[in-house]
This record gives C-alpha cells, structure tokens and sequence, in this order.
C-alpha cells in the first residue's frame, strides 16, 4: 500500500489509481473512506474483499457537484432542499437509484445513498476521476472508523485489494454522515452524524428517527438501514458506557474493580478521578463536537493499549452528541449503565 500527499502529483496518482478500477484510502471531514469508481462492479467488488464487508450492507456514492446528483438517483425536492443547506457536507441522503449505479453498490436495493463531501482533498479527487467514487469507511468490518491516516495503515497496511491510502491528516468531524432516508412516507434518519436532528428539522419538520439508532433491533427484525444491523465500531475489550455525574461514574468503577487492567475514555477534568485505570481524554460535553472528533481515536488508543476493560463516559444525546452516543452503543453492544441509578 502506497503512502500519498495531498500534493498535486501525488492526488493525479490517486485519480489514476482510480482510474485503473483499484481502491484508494482517501480523507473526508467525516471519517476516511476506501474509494473505488462507484459505476464499475469489479472495483467496487476489492472494497467489500478489502474490508471483510458483508454484502448486504450497502456503499455511499460520493459526488463532487449538485450537477451530477440527478445521474445516479431520482432526487425529490426535499433532496434538493437538504442538498441546498447541508452540502458539501457531512449528510448523505437516500434516493430512488438510477440503472447506472450497479447492483453491488446498493447491495442489491432500488435506492441509493449519495453524499457530496466539502473535504477539499476529497472532491479534488472526484473531480480528477470524473466518476462518482463508491467509499466506506476505510476500516476493517467491525472496527471503530479511521479518523487519521495512522488508523486505515493499522488495519490495510498487507491489504491486497487496498492499493494507497491519501494523508489528509486528521478528519474534522471524526463520526461518519448523518444519513436520511427520502424513500417513505415520512423522511427518516437512519444515522445521526454532524447534521444533527435539529438542524434536519428545519428543513423537514416531520422527519422521524429510526428505533434503530438509539436502540438494539430484535436479531430477526429487518432493519431500514442495513448498516444499523451490523456488528460496528467494537475495540478488542469489553466496552461498558457510564452516563452520569462524574462521582458517580467513579463509584461504580470502584465498586466493579476484578482486577482487570482497565481504561477509562474520560471527559476534560476527569482524568485525575479514577484511581489504578489508565485514563484517555476524549473531550467535554460542553463541547459535543471535541467528542465526535476523538471518540474513534480514543477506542483505538484504549484497544492498542493493551487494556482488558474499557469504560467510555457518555454524554446526554443530544445535538452532535446523539451521534456520538450511537457509536458508543455499538461499539459497547449496548452495554450502557447510569451510574445515577446504579446501587
Ligand atoms: O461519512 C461517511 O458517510 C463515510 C465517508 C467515507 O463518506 N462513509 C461511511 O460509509 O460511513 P459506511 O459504508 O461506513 O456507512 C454507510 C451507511 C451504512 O450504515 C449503510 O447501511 C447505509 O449507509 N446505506 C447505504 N446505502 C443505503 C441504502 N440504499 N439504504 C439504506 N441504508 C444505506
Ligand atoms: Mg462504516
């Protein structure tokens, strides 16, 4: 796997790369995405092989200009509207898919999910190749997402099917897009990212959220959203979530002590609190979007830490941080405790 800049020479190899039906690494403001031409099924193909991806979960379409957006997918106007406020930018939305769009992209489904990114790297990109660019999260299935070069080289570094991975640096948001279903009756969000809820509401008021983003679906239940049903974000060591005041968070560590060499994902302040475990600032709940930035960083330092146990504070989810909450479910299986109730 080649290591490239964001110099000029070093995006034309990426967009040859490309160009040539192999897969890329490349920076978001959201997350890092493995990248592939999303209109050819055989490149498209090395993602799933590359990330271990289950082939009925499908691949966001990514777009460089609104000029592109009606090719590849029948947009409403509430698309368009979305499409006026939040792009470029961290929102993906779910349309009717266009016969362009091969099957393997959208797992087989008659809609597509499309996002066009403002990470200026990342639309260079797409402008260069002159075809829409199919991406995920560069991350191997099952594993947080790559917010930083360092995390896609840990996990495709021997990766035959990924061919470079682009340096941006670290990515702005740190959590993937906020996705909307358009495709019901009611426009849906399917999963909450840096758009929050509030933000949608404005432009449509009757969006509903999907049970999934802050729940665990029934094993047999279908989910709207294939990805919701996945495995996702899990560190190598059980993960548990403590929602509560931070004296409370500190009494249950204390009565819960096996001996266990644990790690604590904290909050600003707190990393004096909890005696004998290893402590990892993620960011403070005055300030939601320092926890987005950090969360997937902070699972992977806690993991490589070598660590038995992790314990990642959450805060109350609202704004950026539902967001943040709905990774730190999955990434815990739902092992969530309010340490306020908690005896
Ligand atoms: O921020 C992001 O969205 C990043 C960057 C690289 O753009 N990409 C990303 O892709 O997070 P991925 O594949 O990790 O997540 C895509 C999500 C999955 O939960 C998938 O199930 C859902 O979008 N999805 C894609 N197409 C869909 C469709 N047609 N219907 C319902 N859900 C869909
Ligand atoms: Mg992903």
């Amino acid at each position: 796997m080649r290591i490239l800049s964001t110099s000029t020479e070093d995006l034309k190899i990426c967009s040859d790369l490309l160009k040539n039906g192999e897969t890329v690494a490349i920076p978001t403001e959201t997350v890092y995405g493995l990248a592939a031409n999303a209109l050819k099924s055989e490149a498209v193909e090395k993602i799933f092989l590359a990330k271990g991806r289950p082939a009925d979960n499908p691949l966001i379409v990514h777009i460089s200009d609104i000029s592109s957006f009606s090719e590849y997918c029948y947009p409403t106007d509430e698309a368009y509207a979305l499409a006026e406020k939040f792009w470029p930018g961290p929102l993906t939305v779910i349309l009717p898919k266009k016969d362009v769009i091969p099957a393997i992209v959208s797992a087989g489904l008659d809609t597509v999910a499309i996002r066009m990114p403002s990470h200026p790297t990342a639309r260079k990109i797409i402008e260069n190749c002159g075809f829409p660019l199919a991406a995920p999260s560069a991350n191997i299935s099952g594993k947080p997402s790559p917010t930083r070069a360092e995390h896609v080289i840990s996990d495709m570094e021997n990766n035959p099917y990924v061919s470079a991975v682009v340096n941006g640096g670290p990515c702005e948001c740190g959590v993937e897009s906020t996705v909307v279903s358009l495709t019901g009756e009611h426009p849906c969000l399917l999963r909450p990212g840096a758009v929050t809820v509030e933000q949608l509401k404005e432009v449509l008021p009757d969006l509903t959220v999907a049970e999934a983003v802050l729940q665990s679906l029934p094993e047999n239940e279908k989910a709207l959203s294939p990805g919701l049903k996945h495995k996702h974000y899990a560190p190598d060591a059980e993960t548990v979530c403590l929602c509560g005041s931070t004296e409370s968070a500190v009494g249950y560590i204390e009565r819960h002590k096996d001996g266990r060499k644990t790690t604590v994902i904290c909050f600003e302040g707190e990393e004096n609190c909890f005696c004998d475990c290893k402590t990892i600032v993620y960011g403070s709940p005055d300030k939601p979007e320092t926890l987005a930035e950090n969360v997937f960083d902070a699972l992977r330092k806690a993991d490589v830490s070598g660590c038995e146990k992790i314990y990642v504070r959450c805060a109350p989810p609202k704004g950026t941080a539902l967001a943040v909450y709905n990774r730190l479910l999955r990434a815990s299986n739902f092992c969530v405790i309010n340490t306020e109730e908690e005896t």
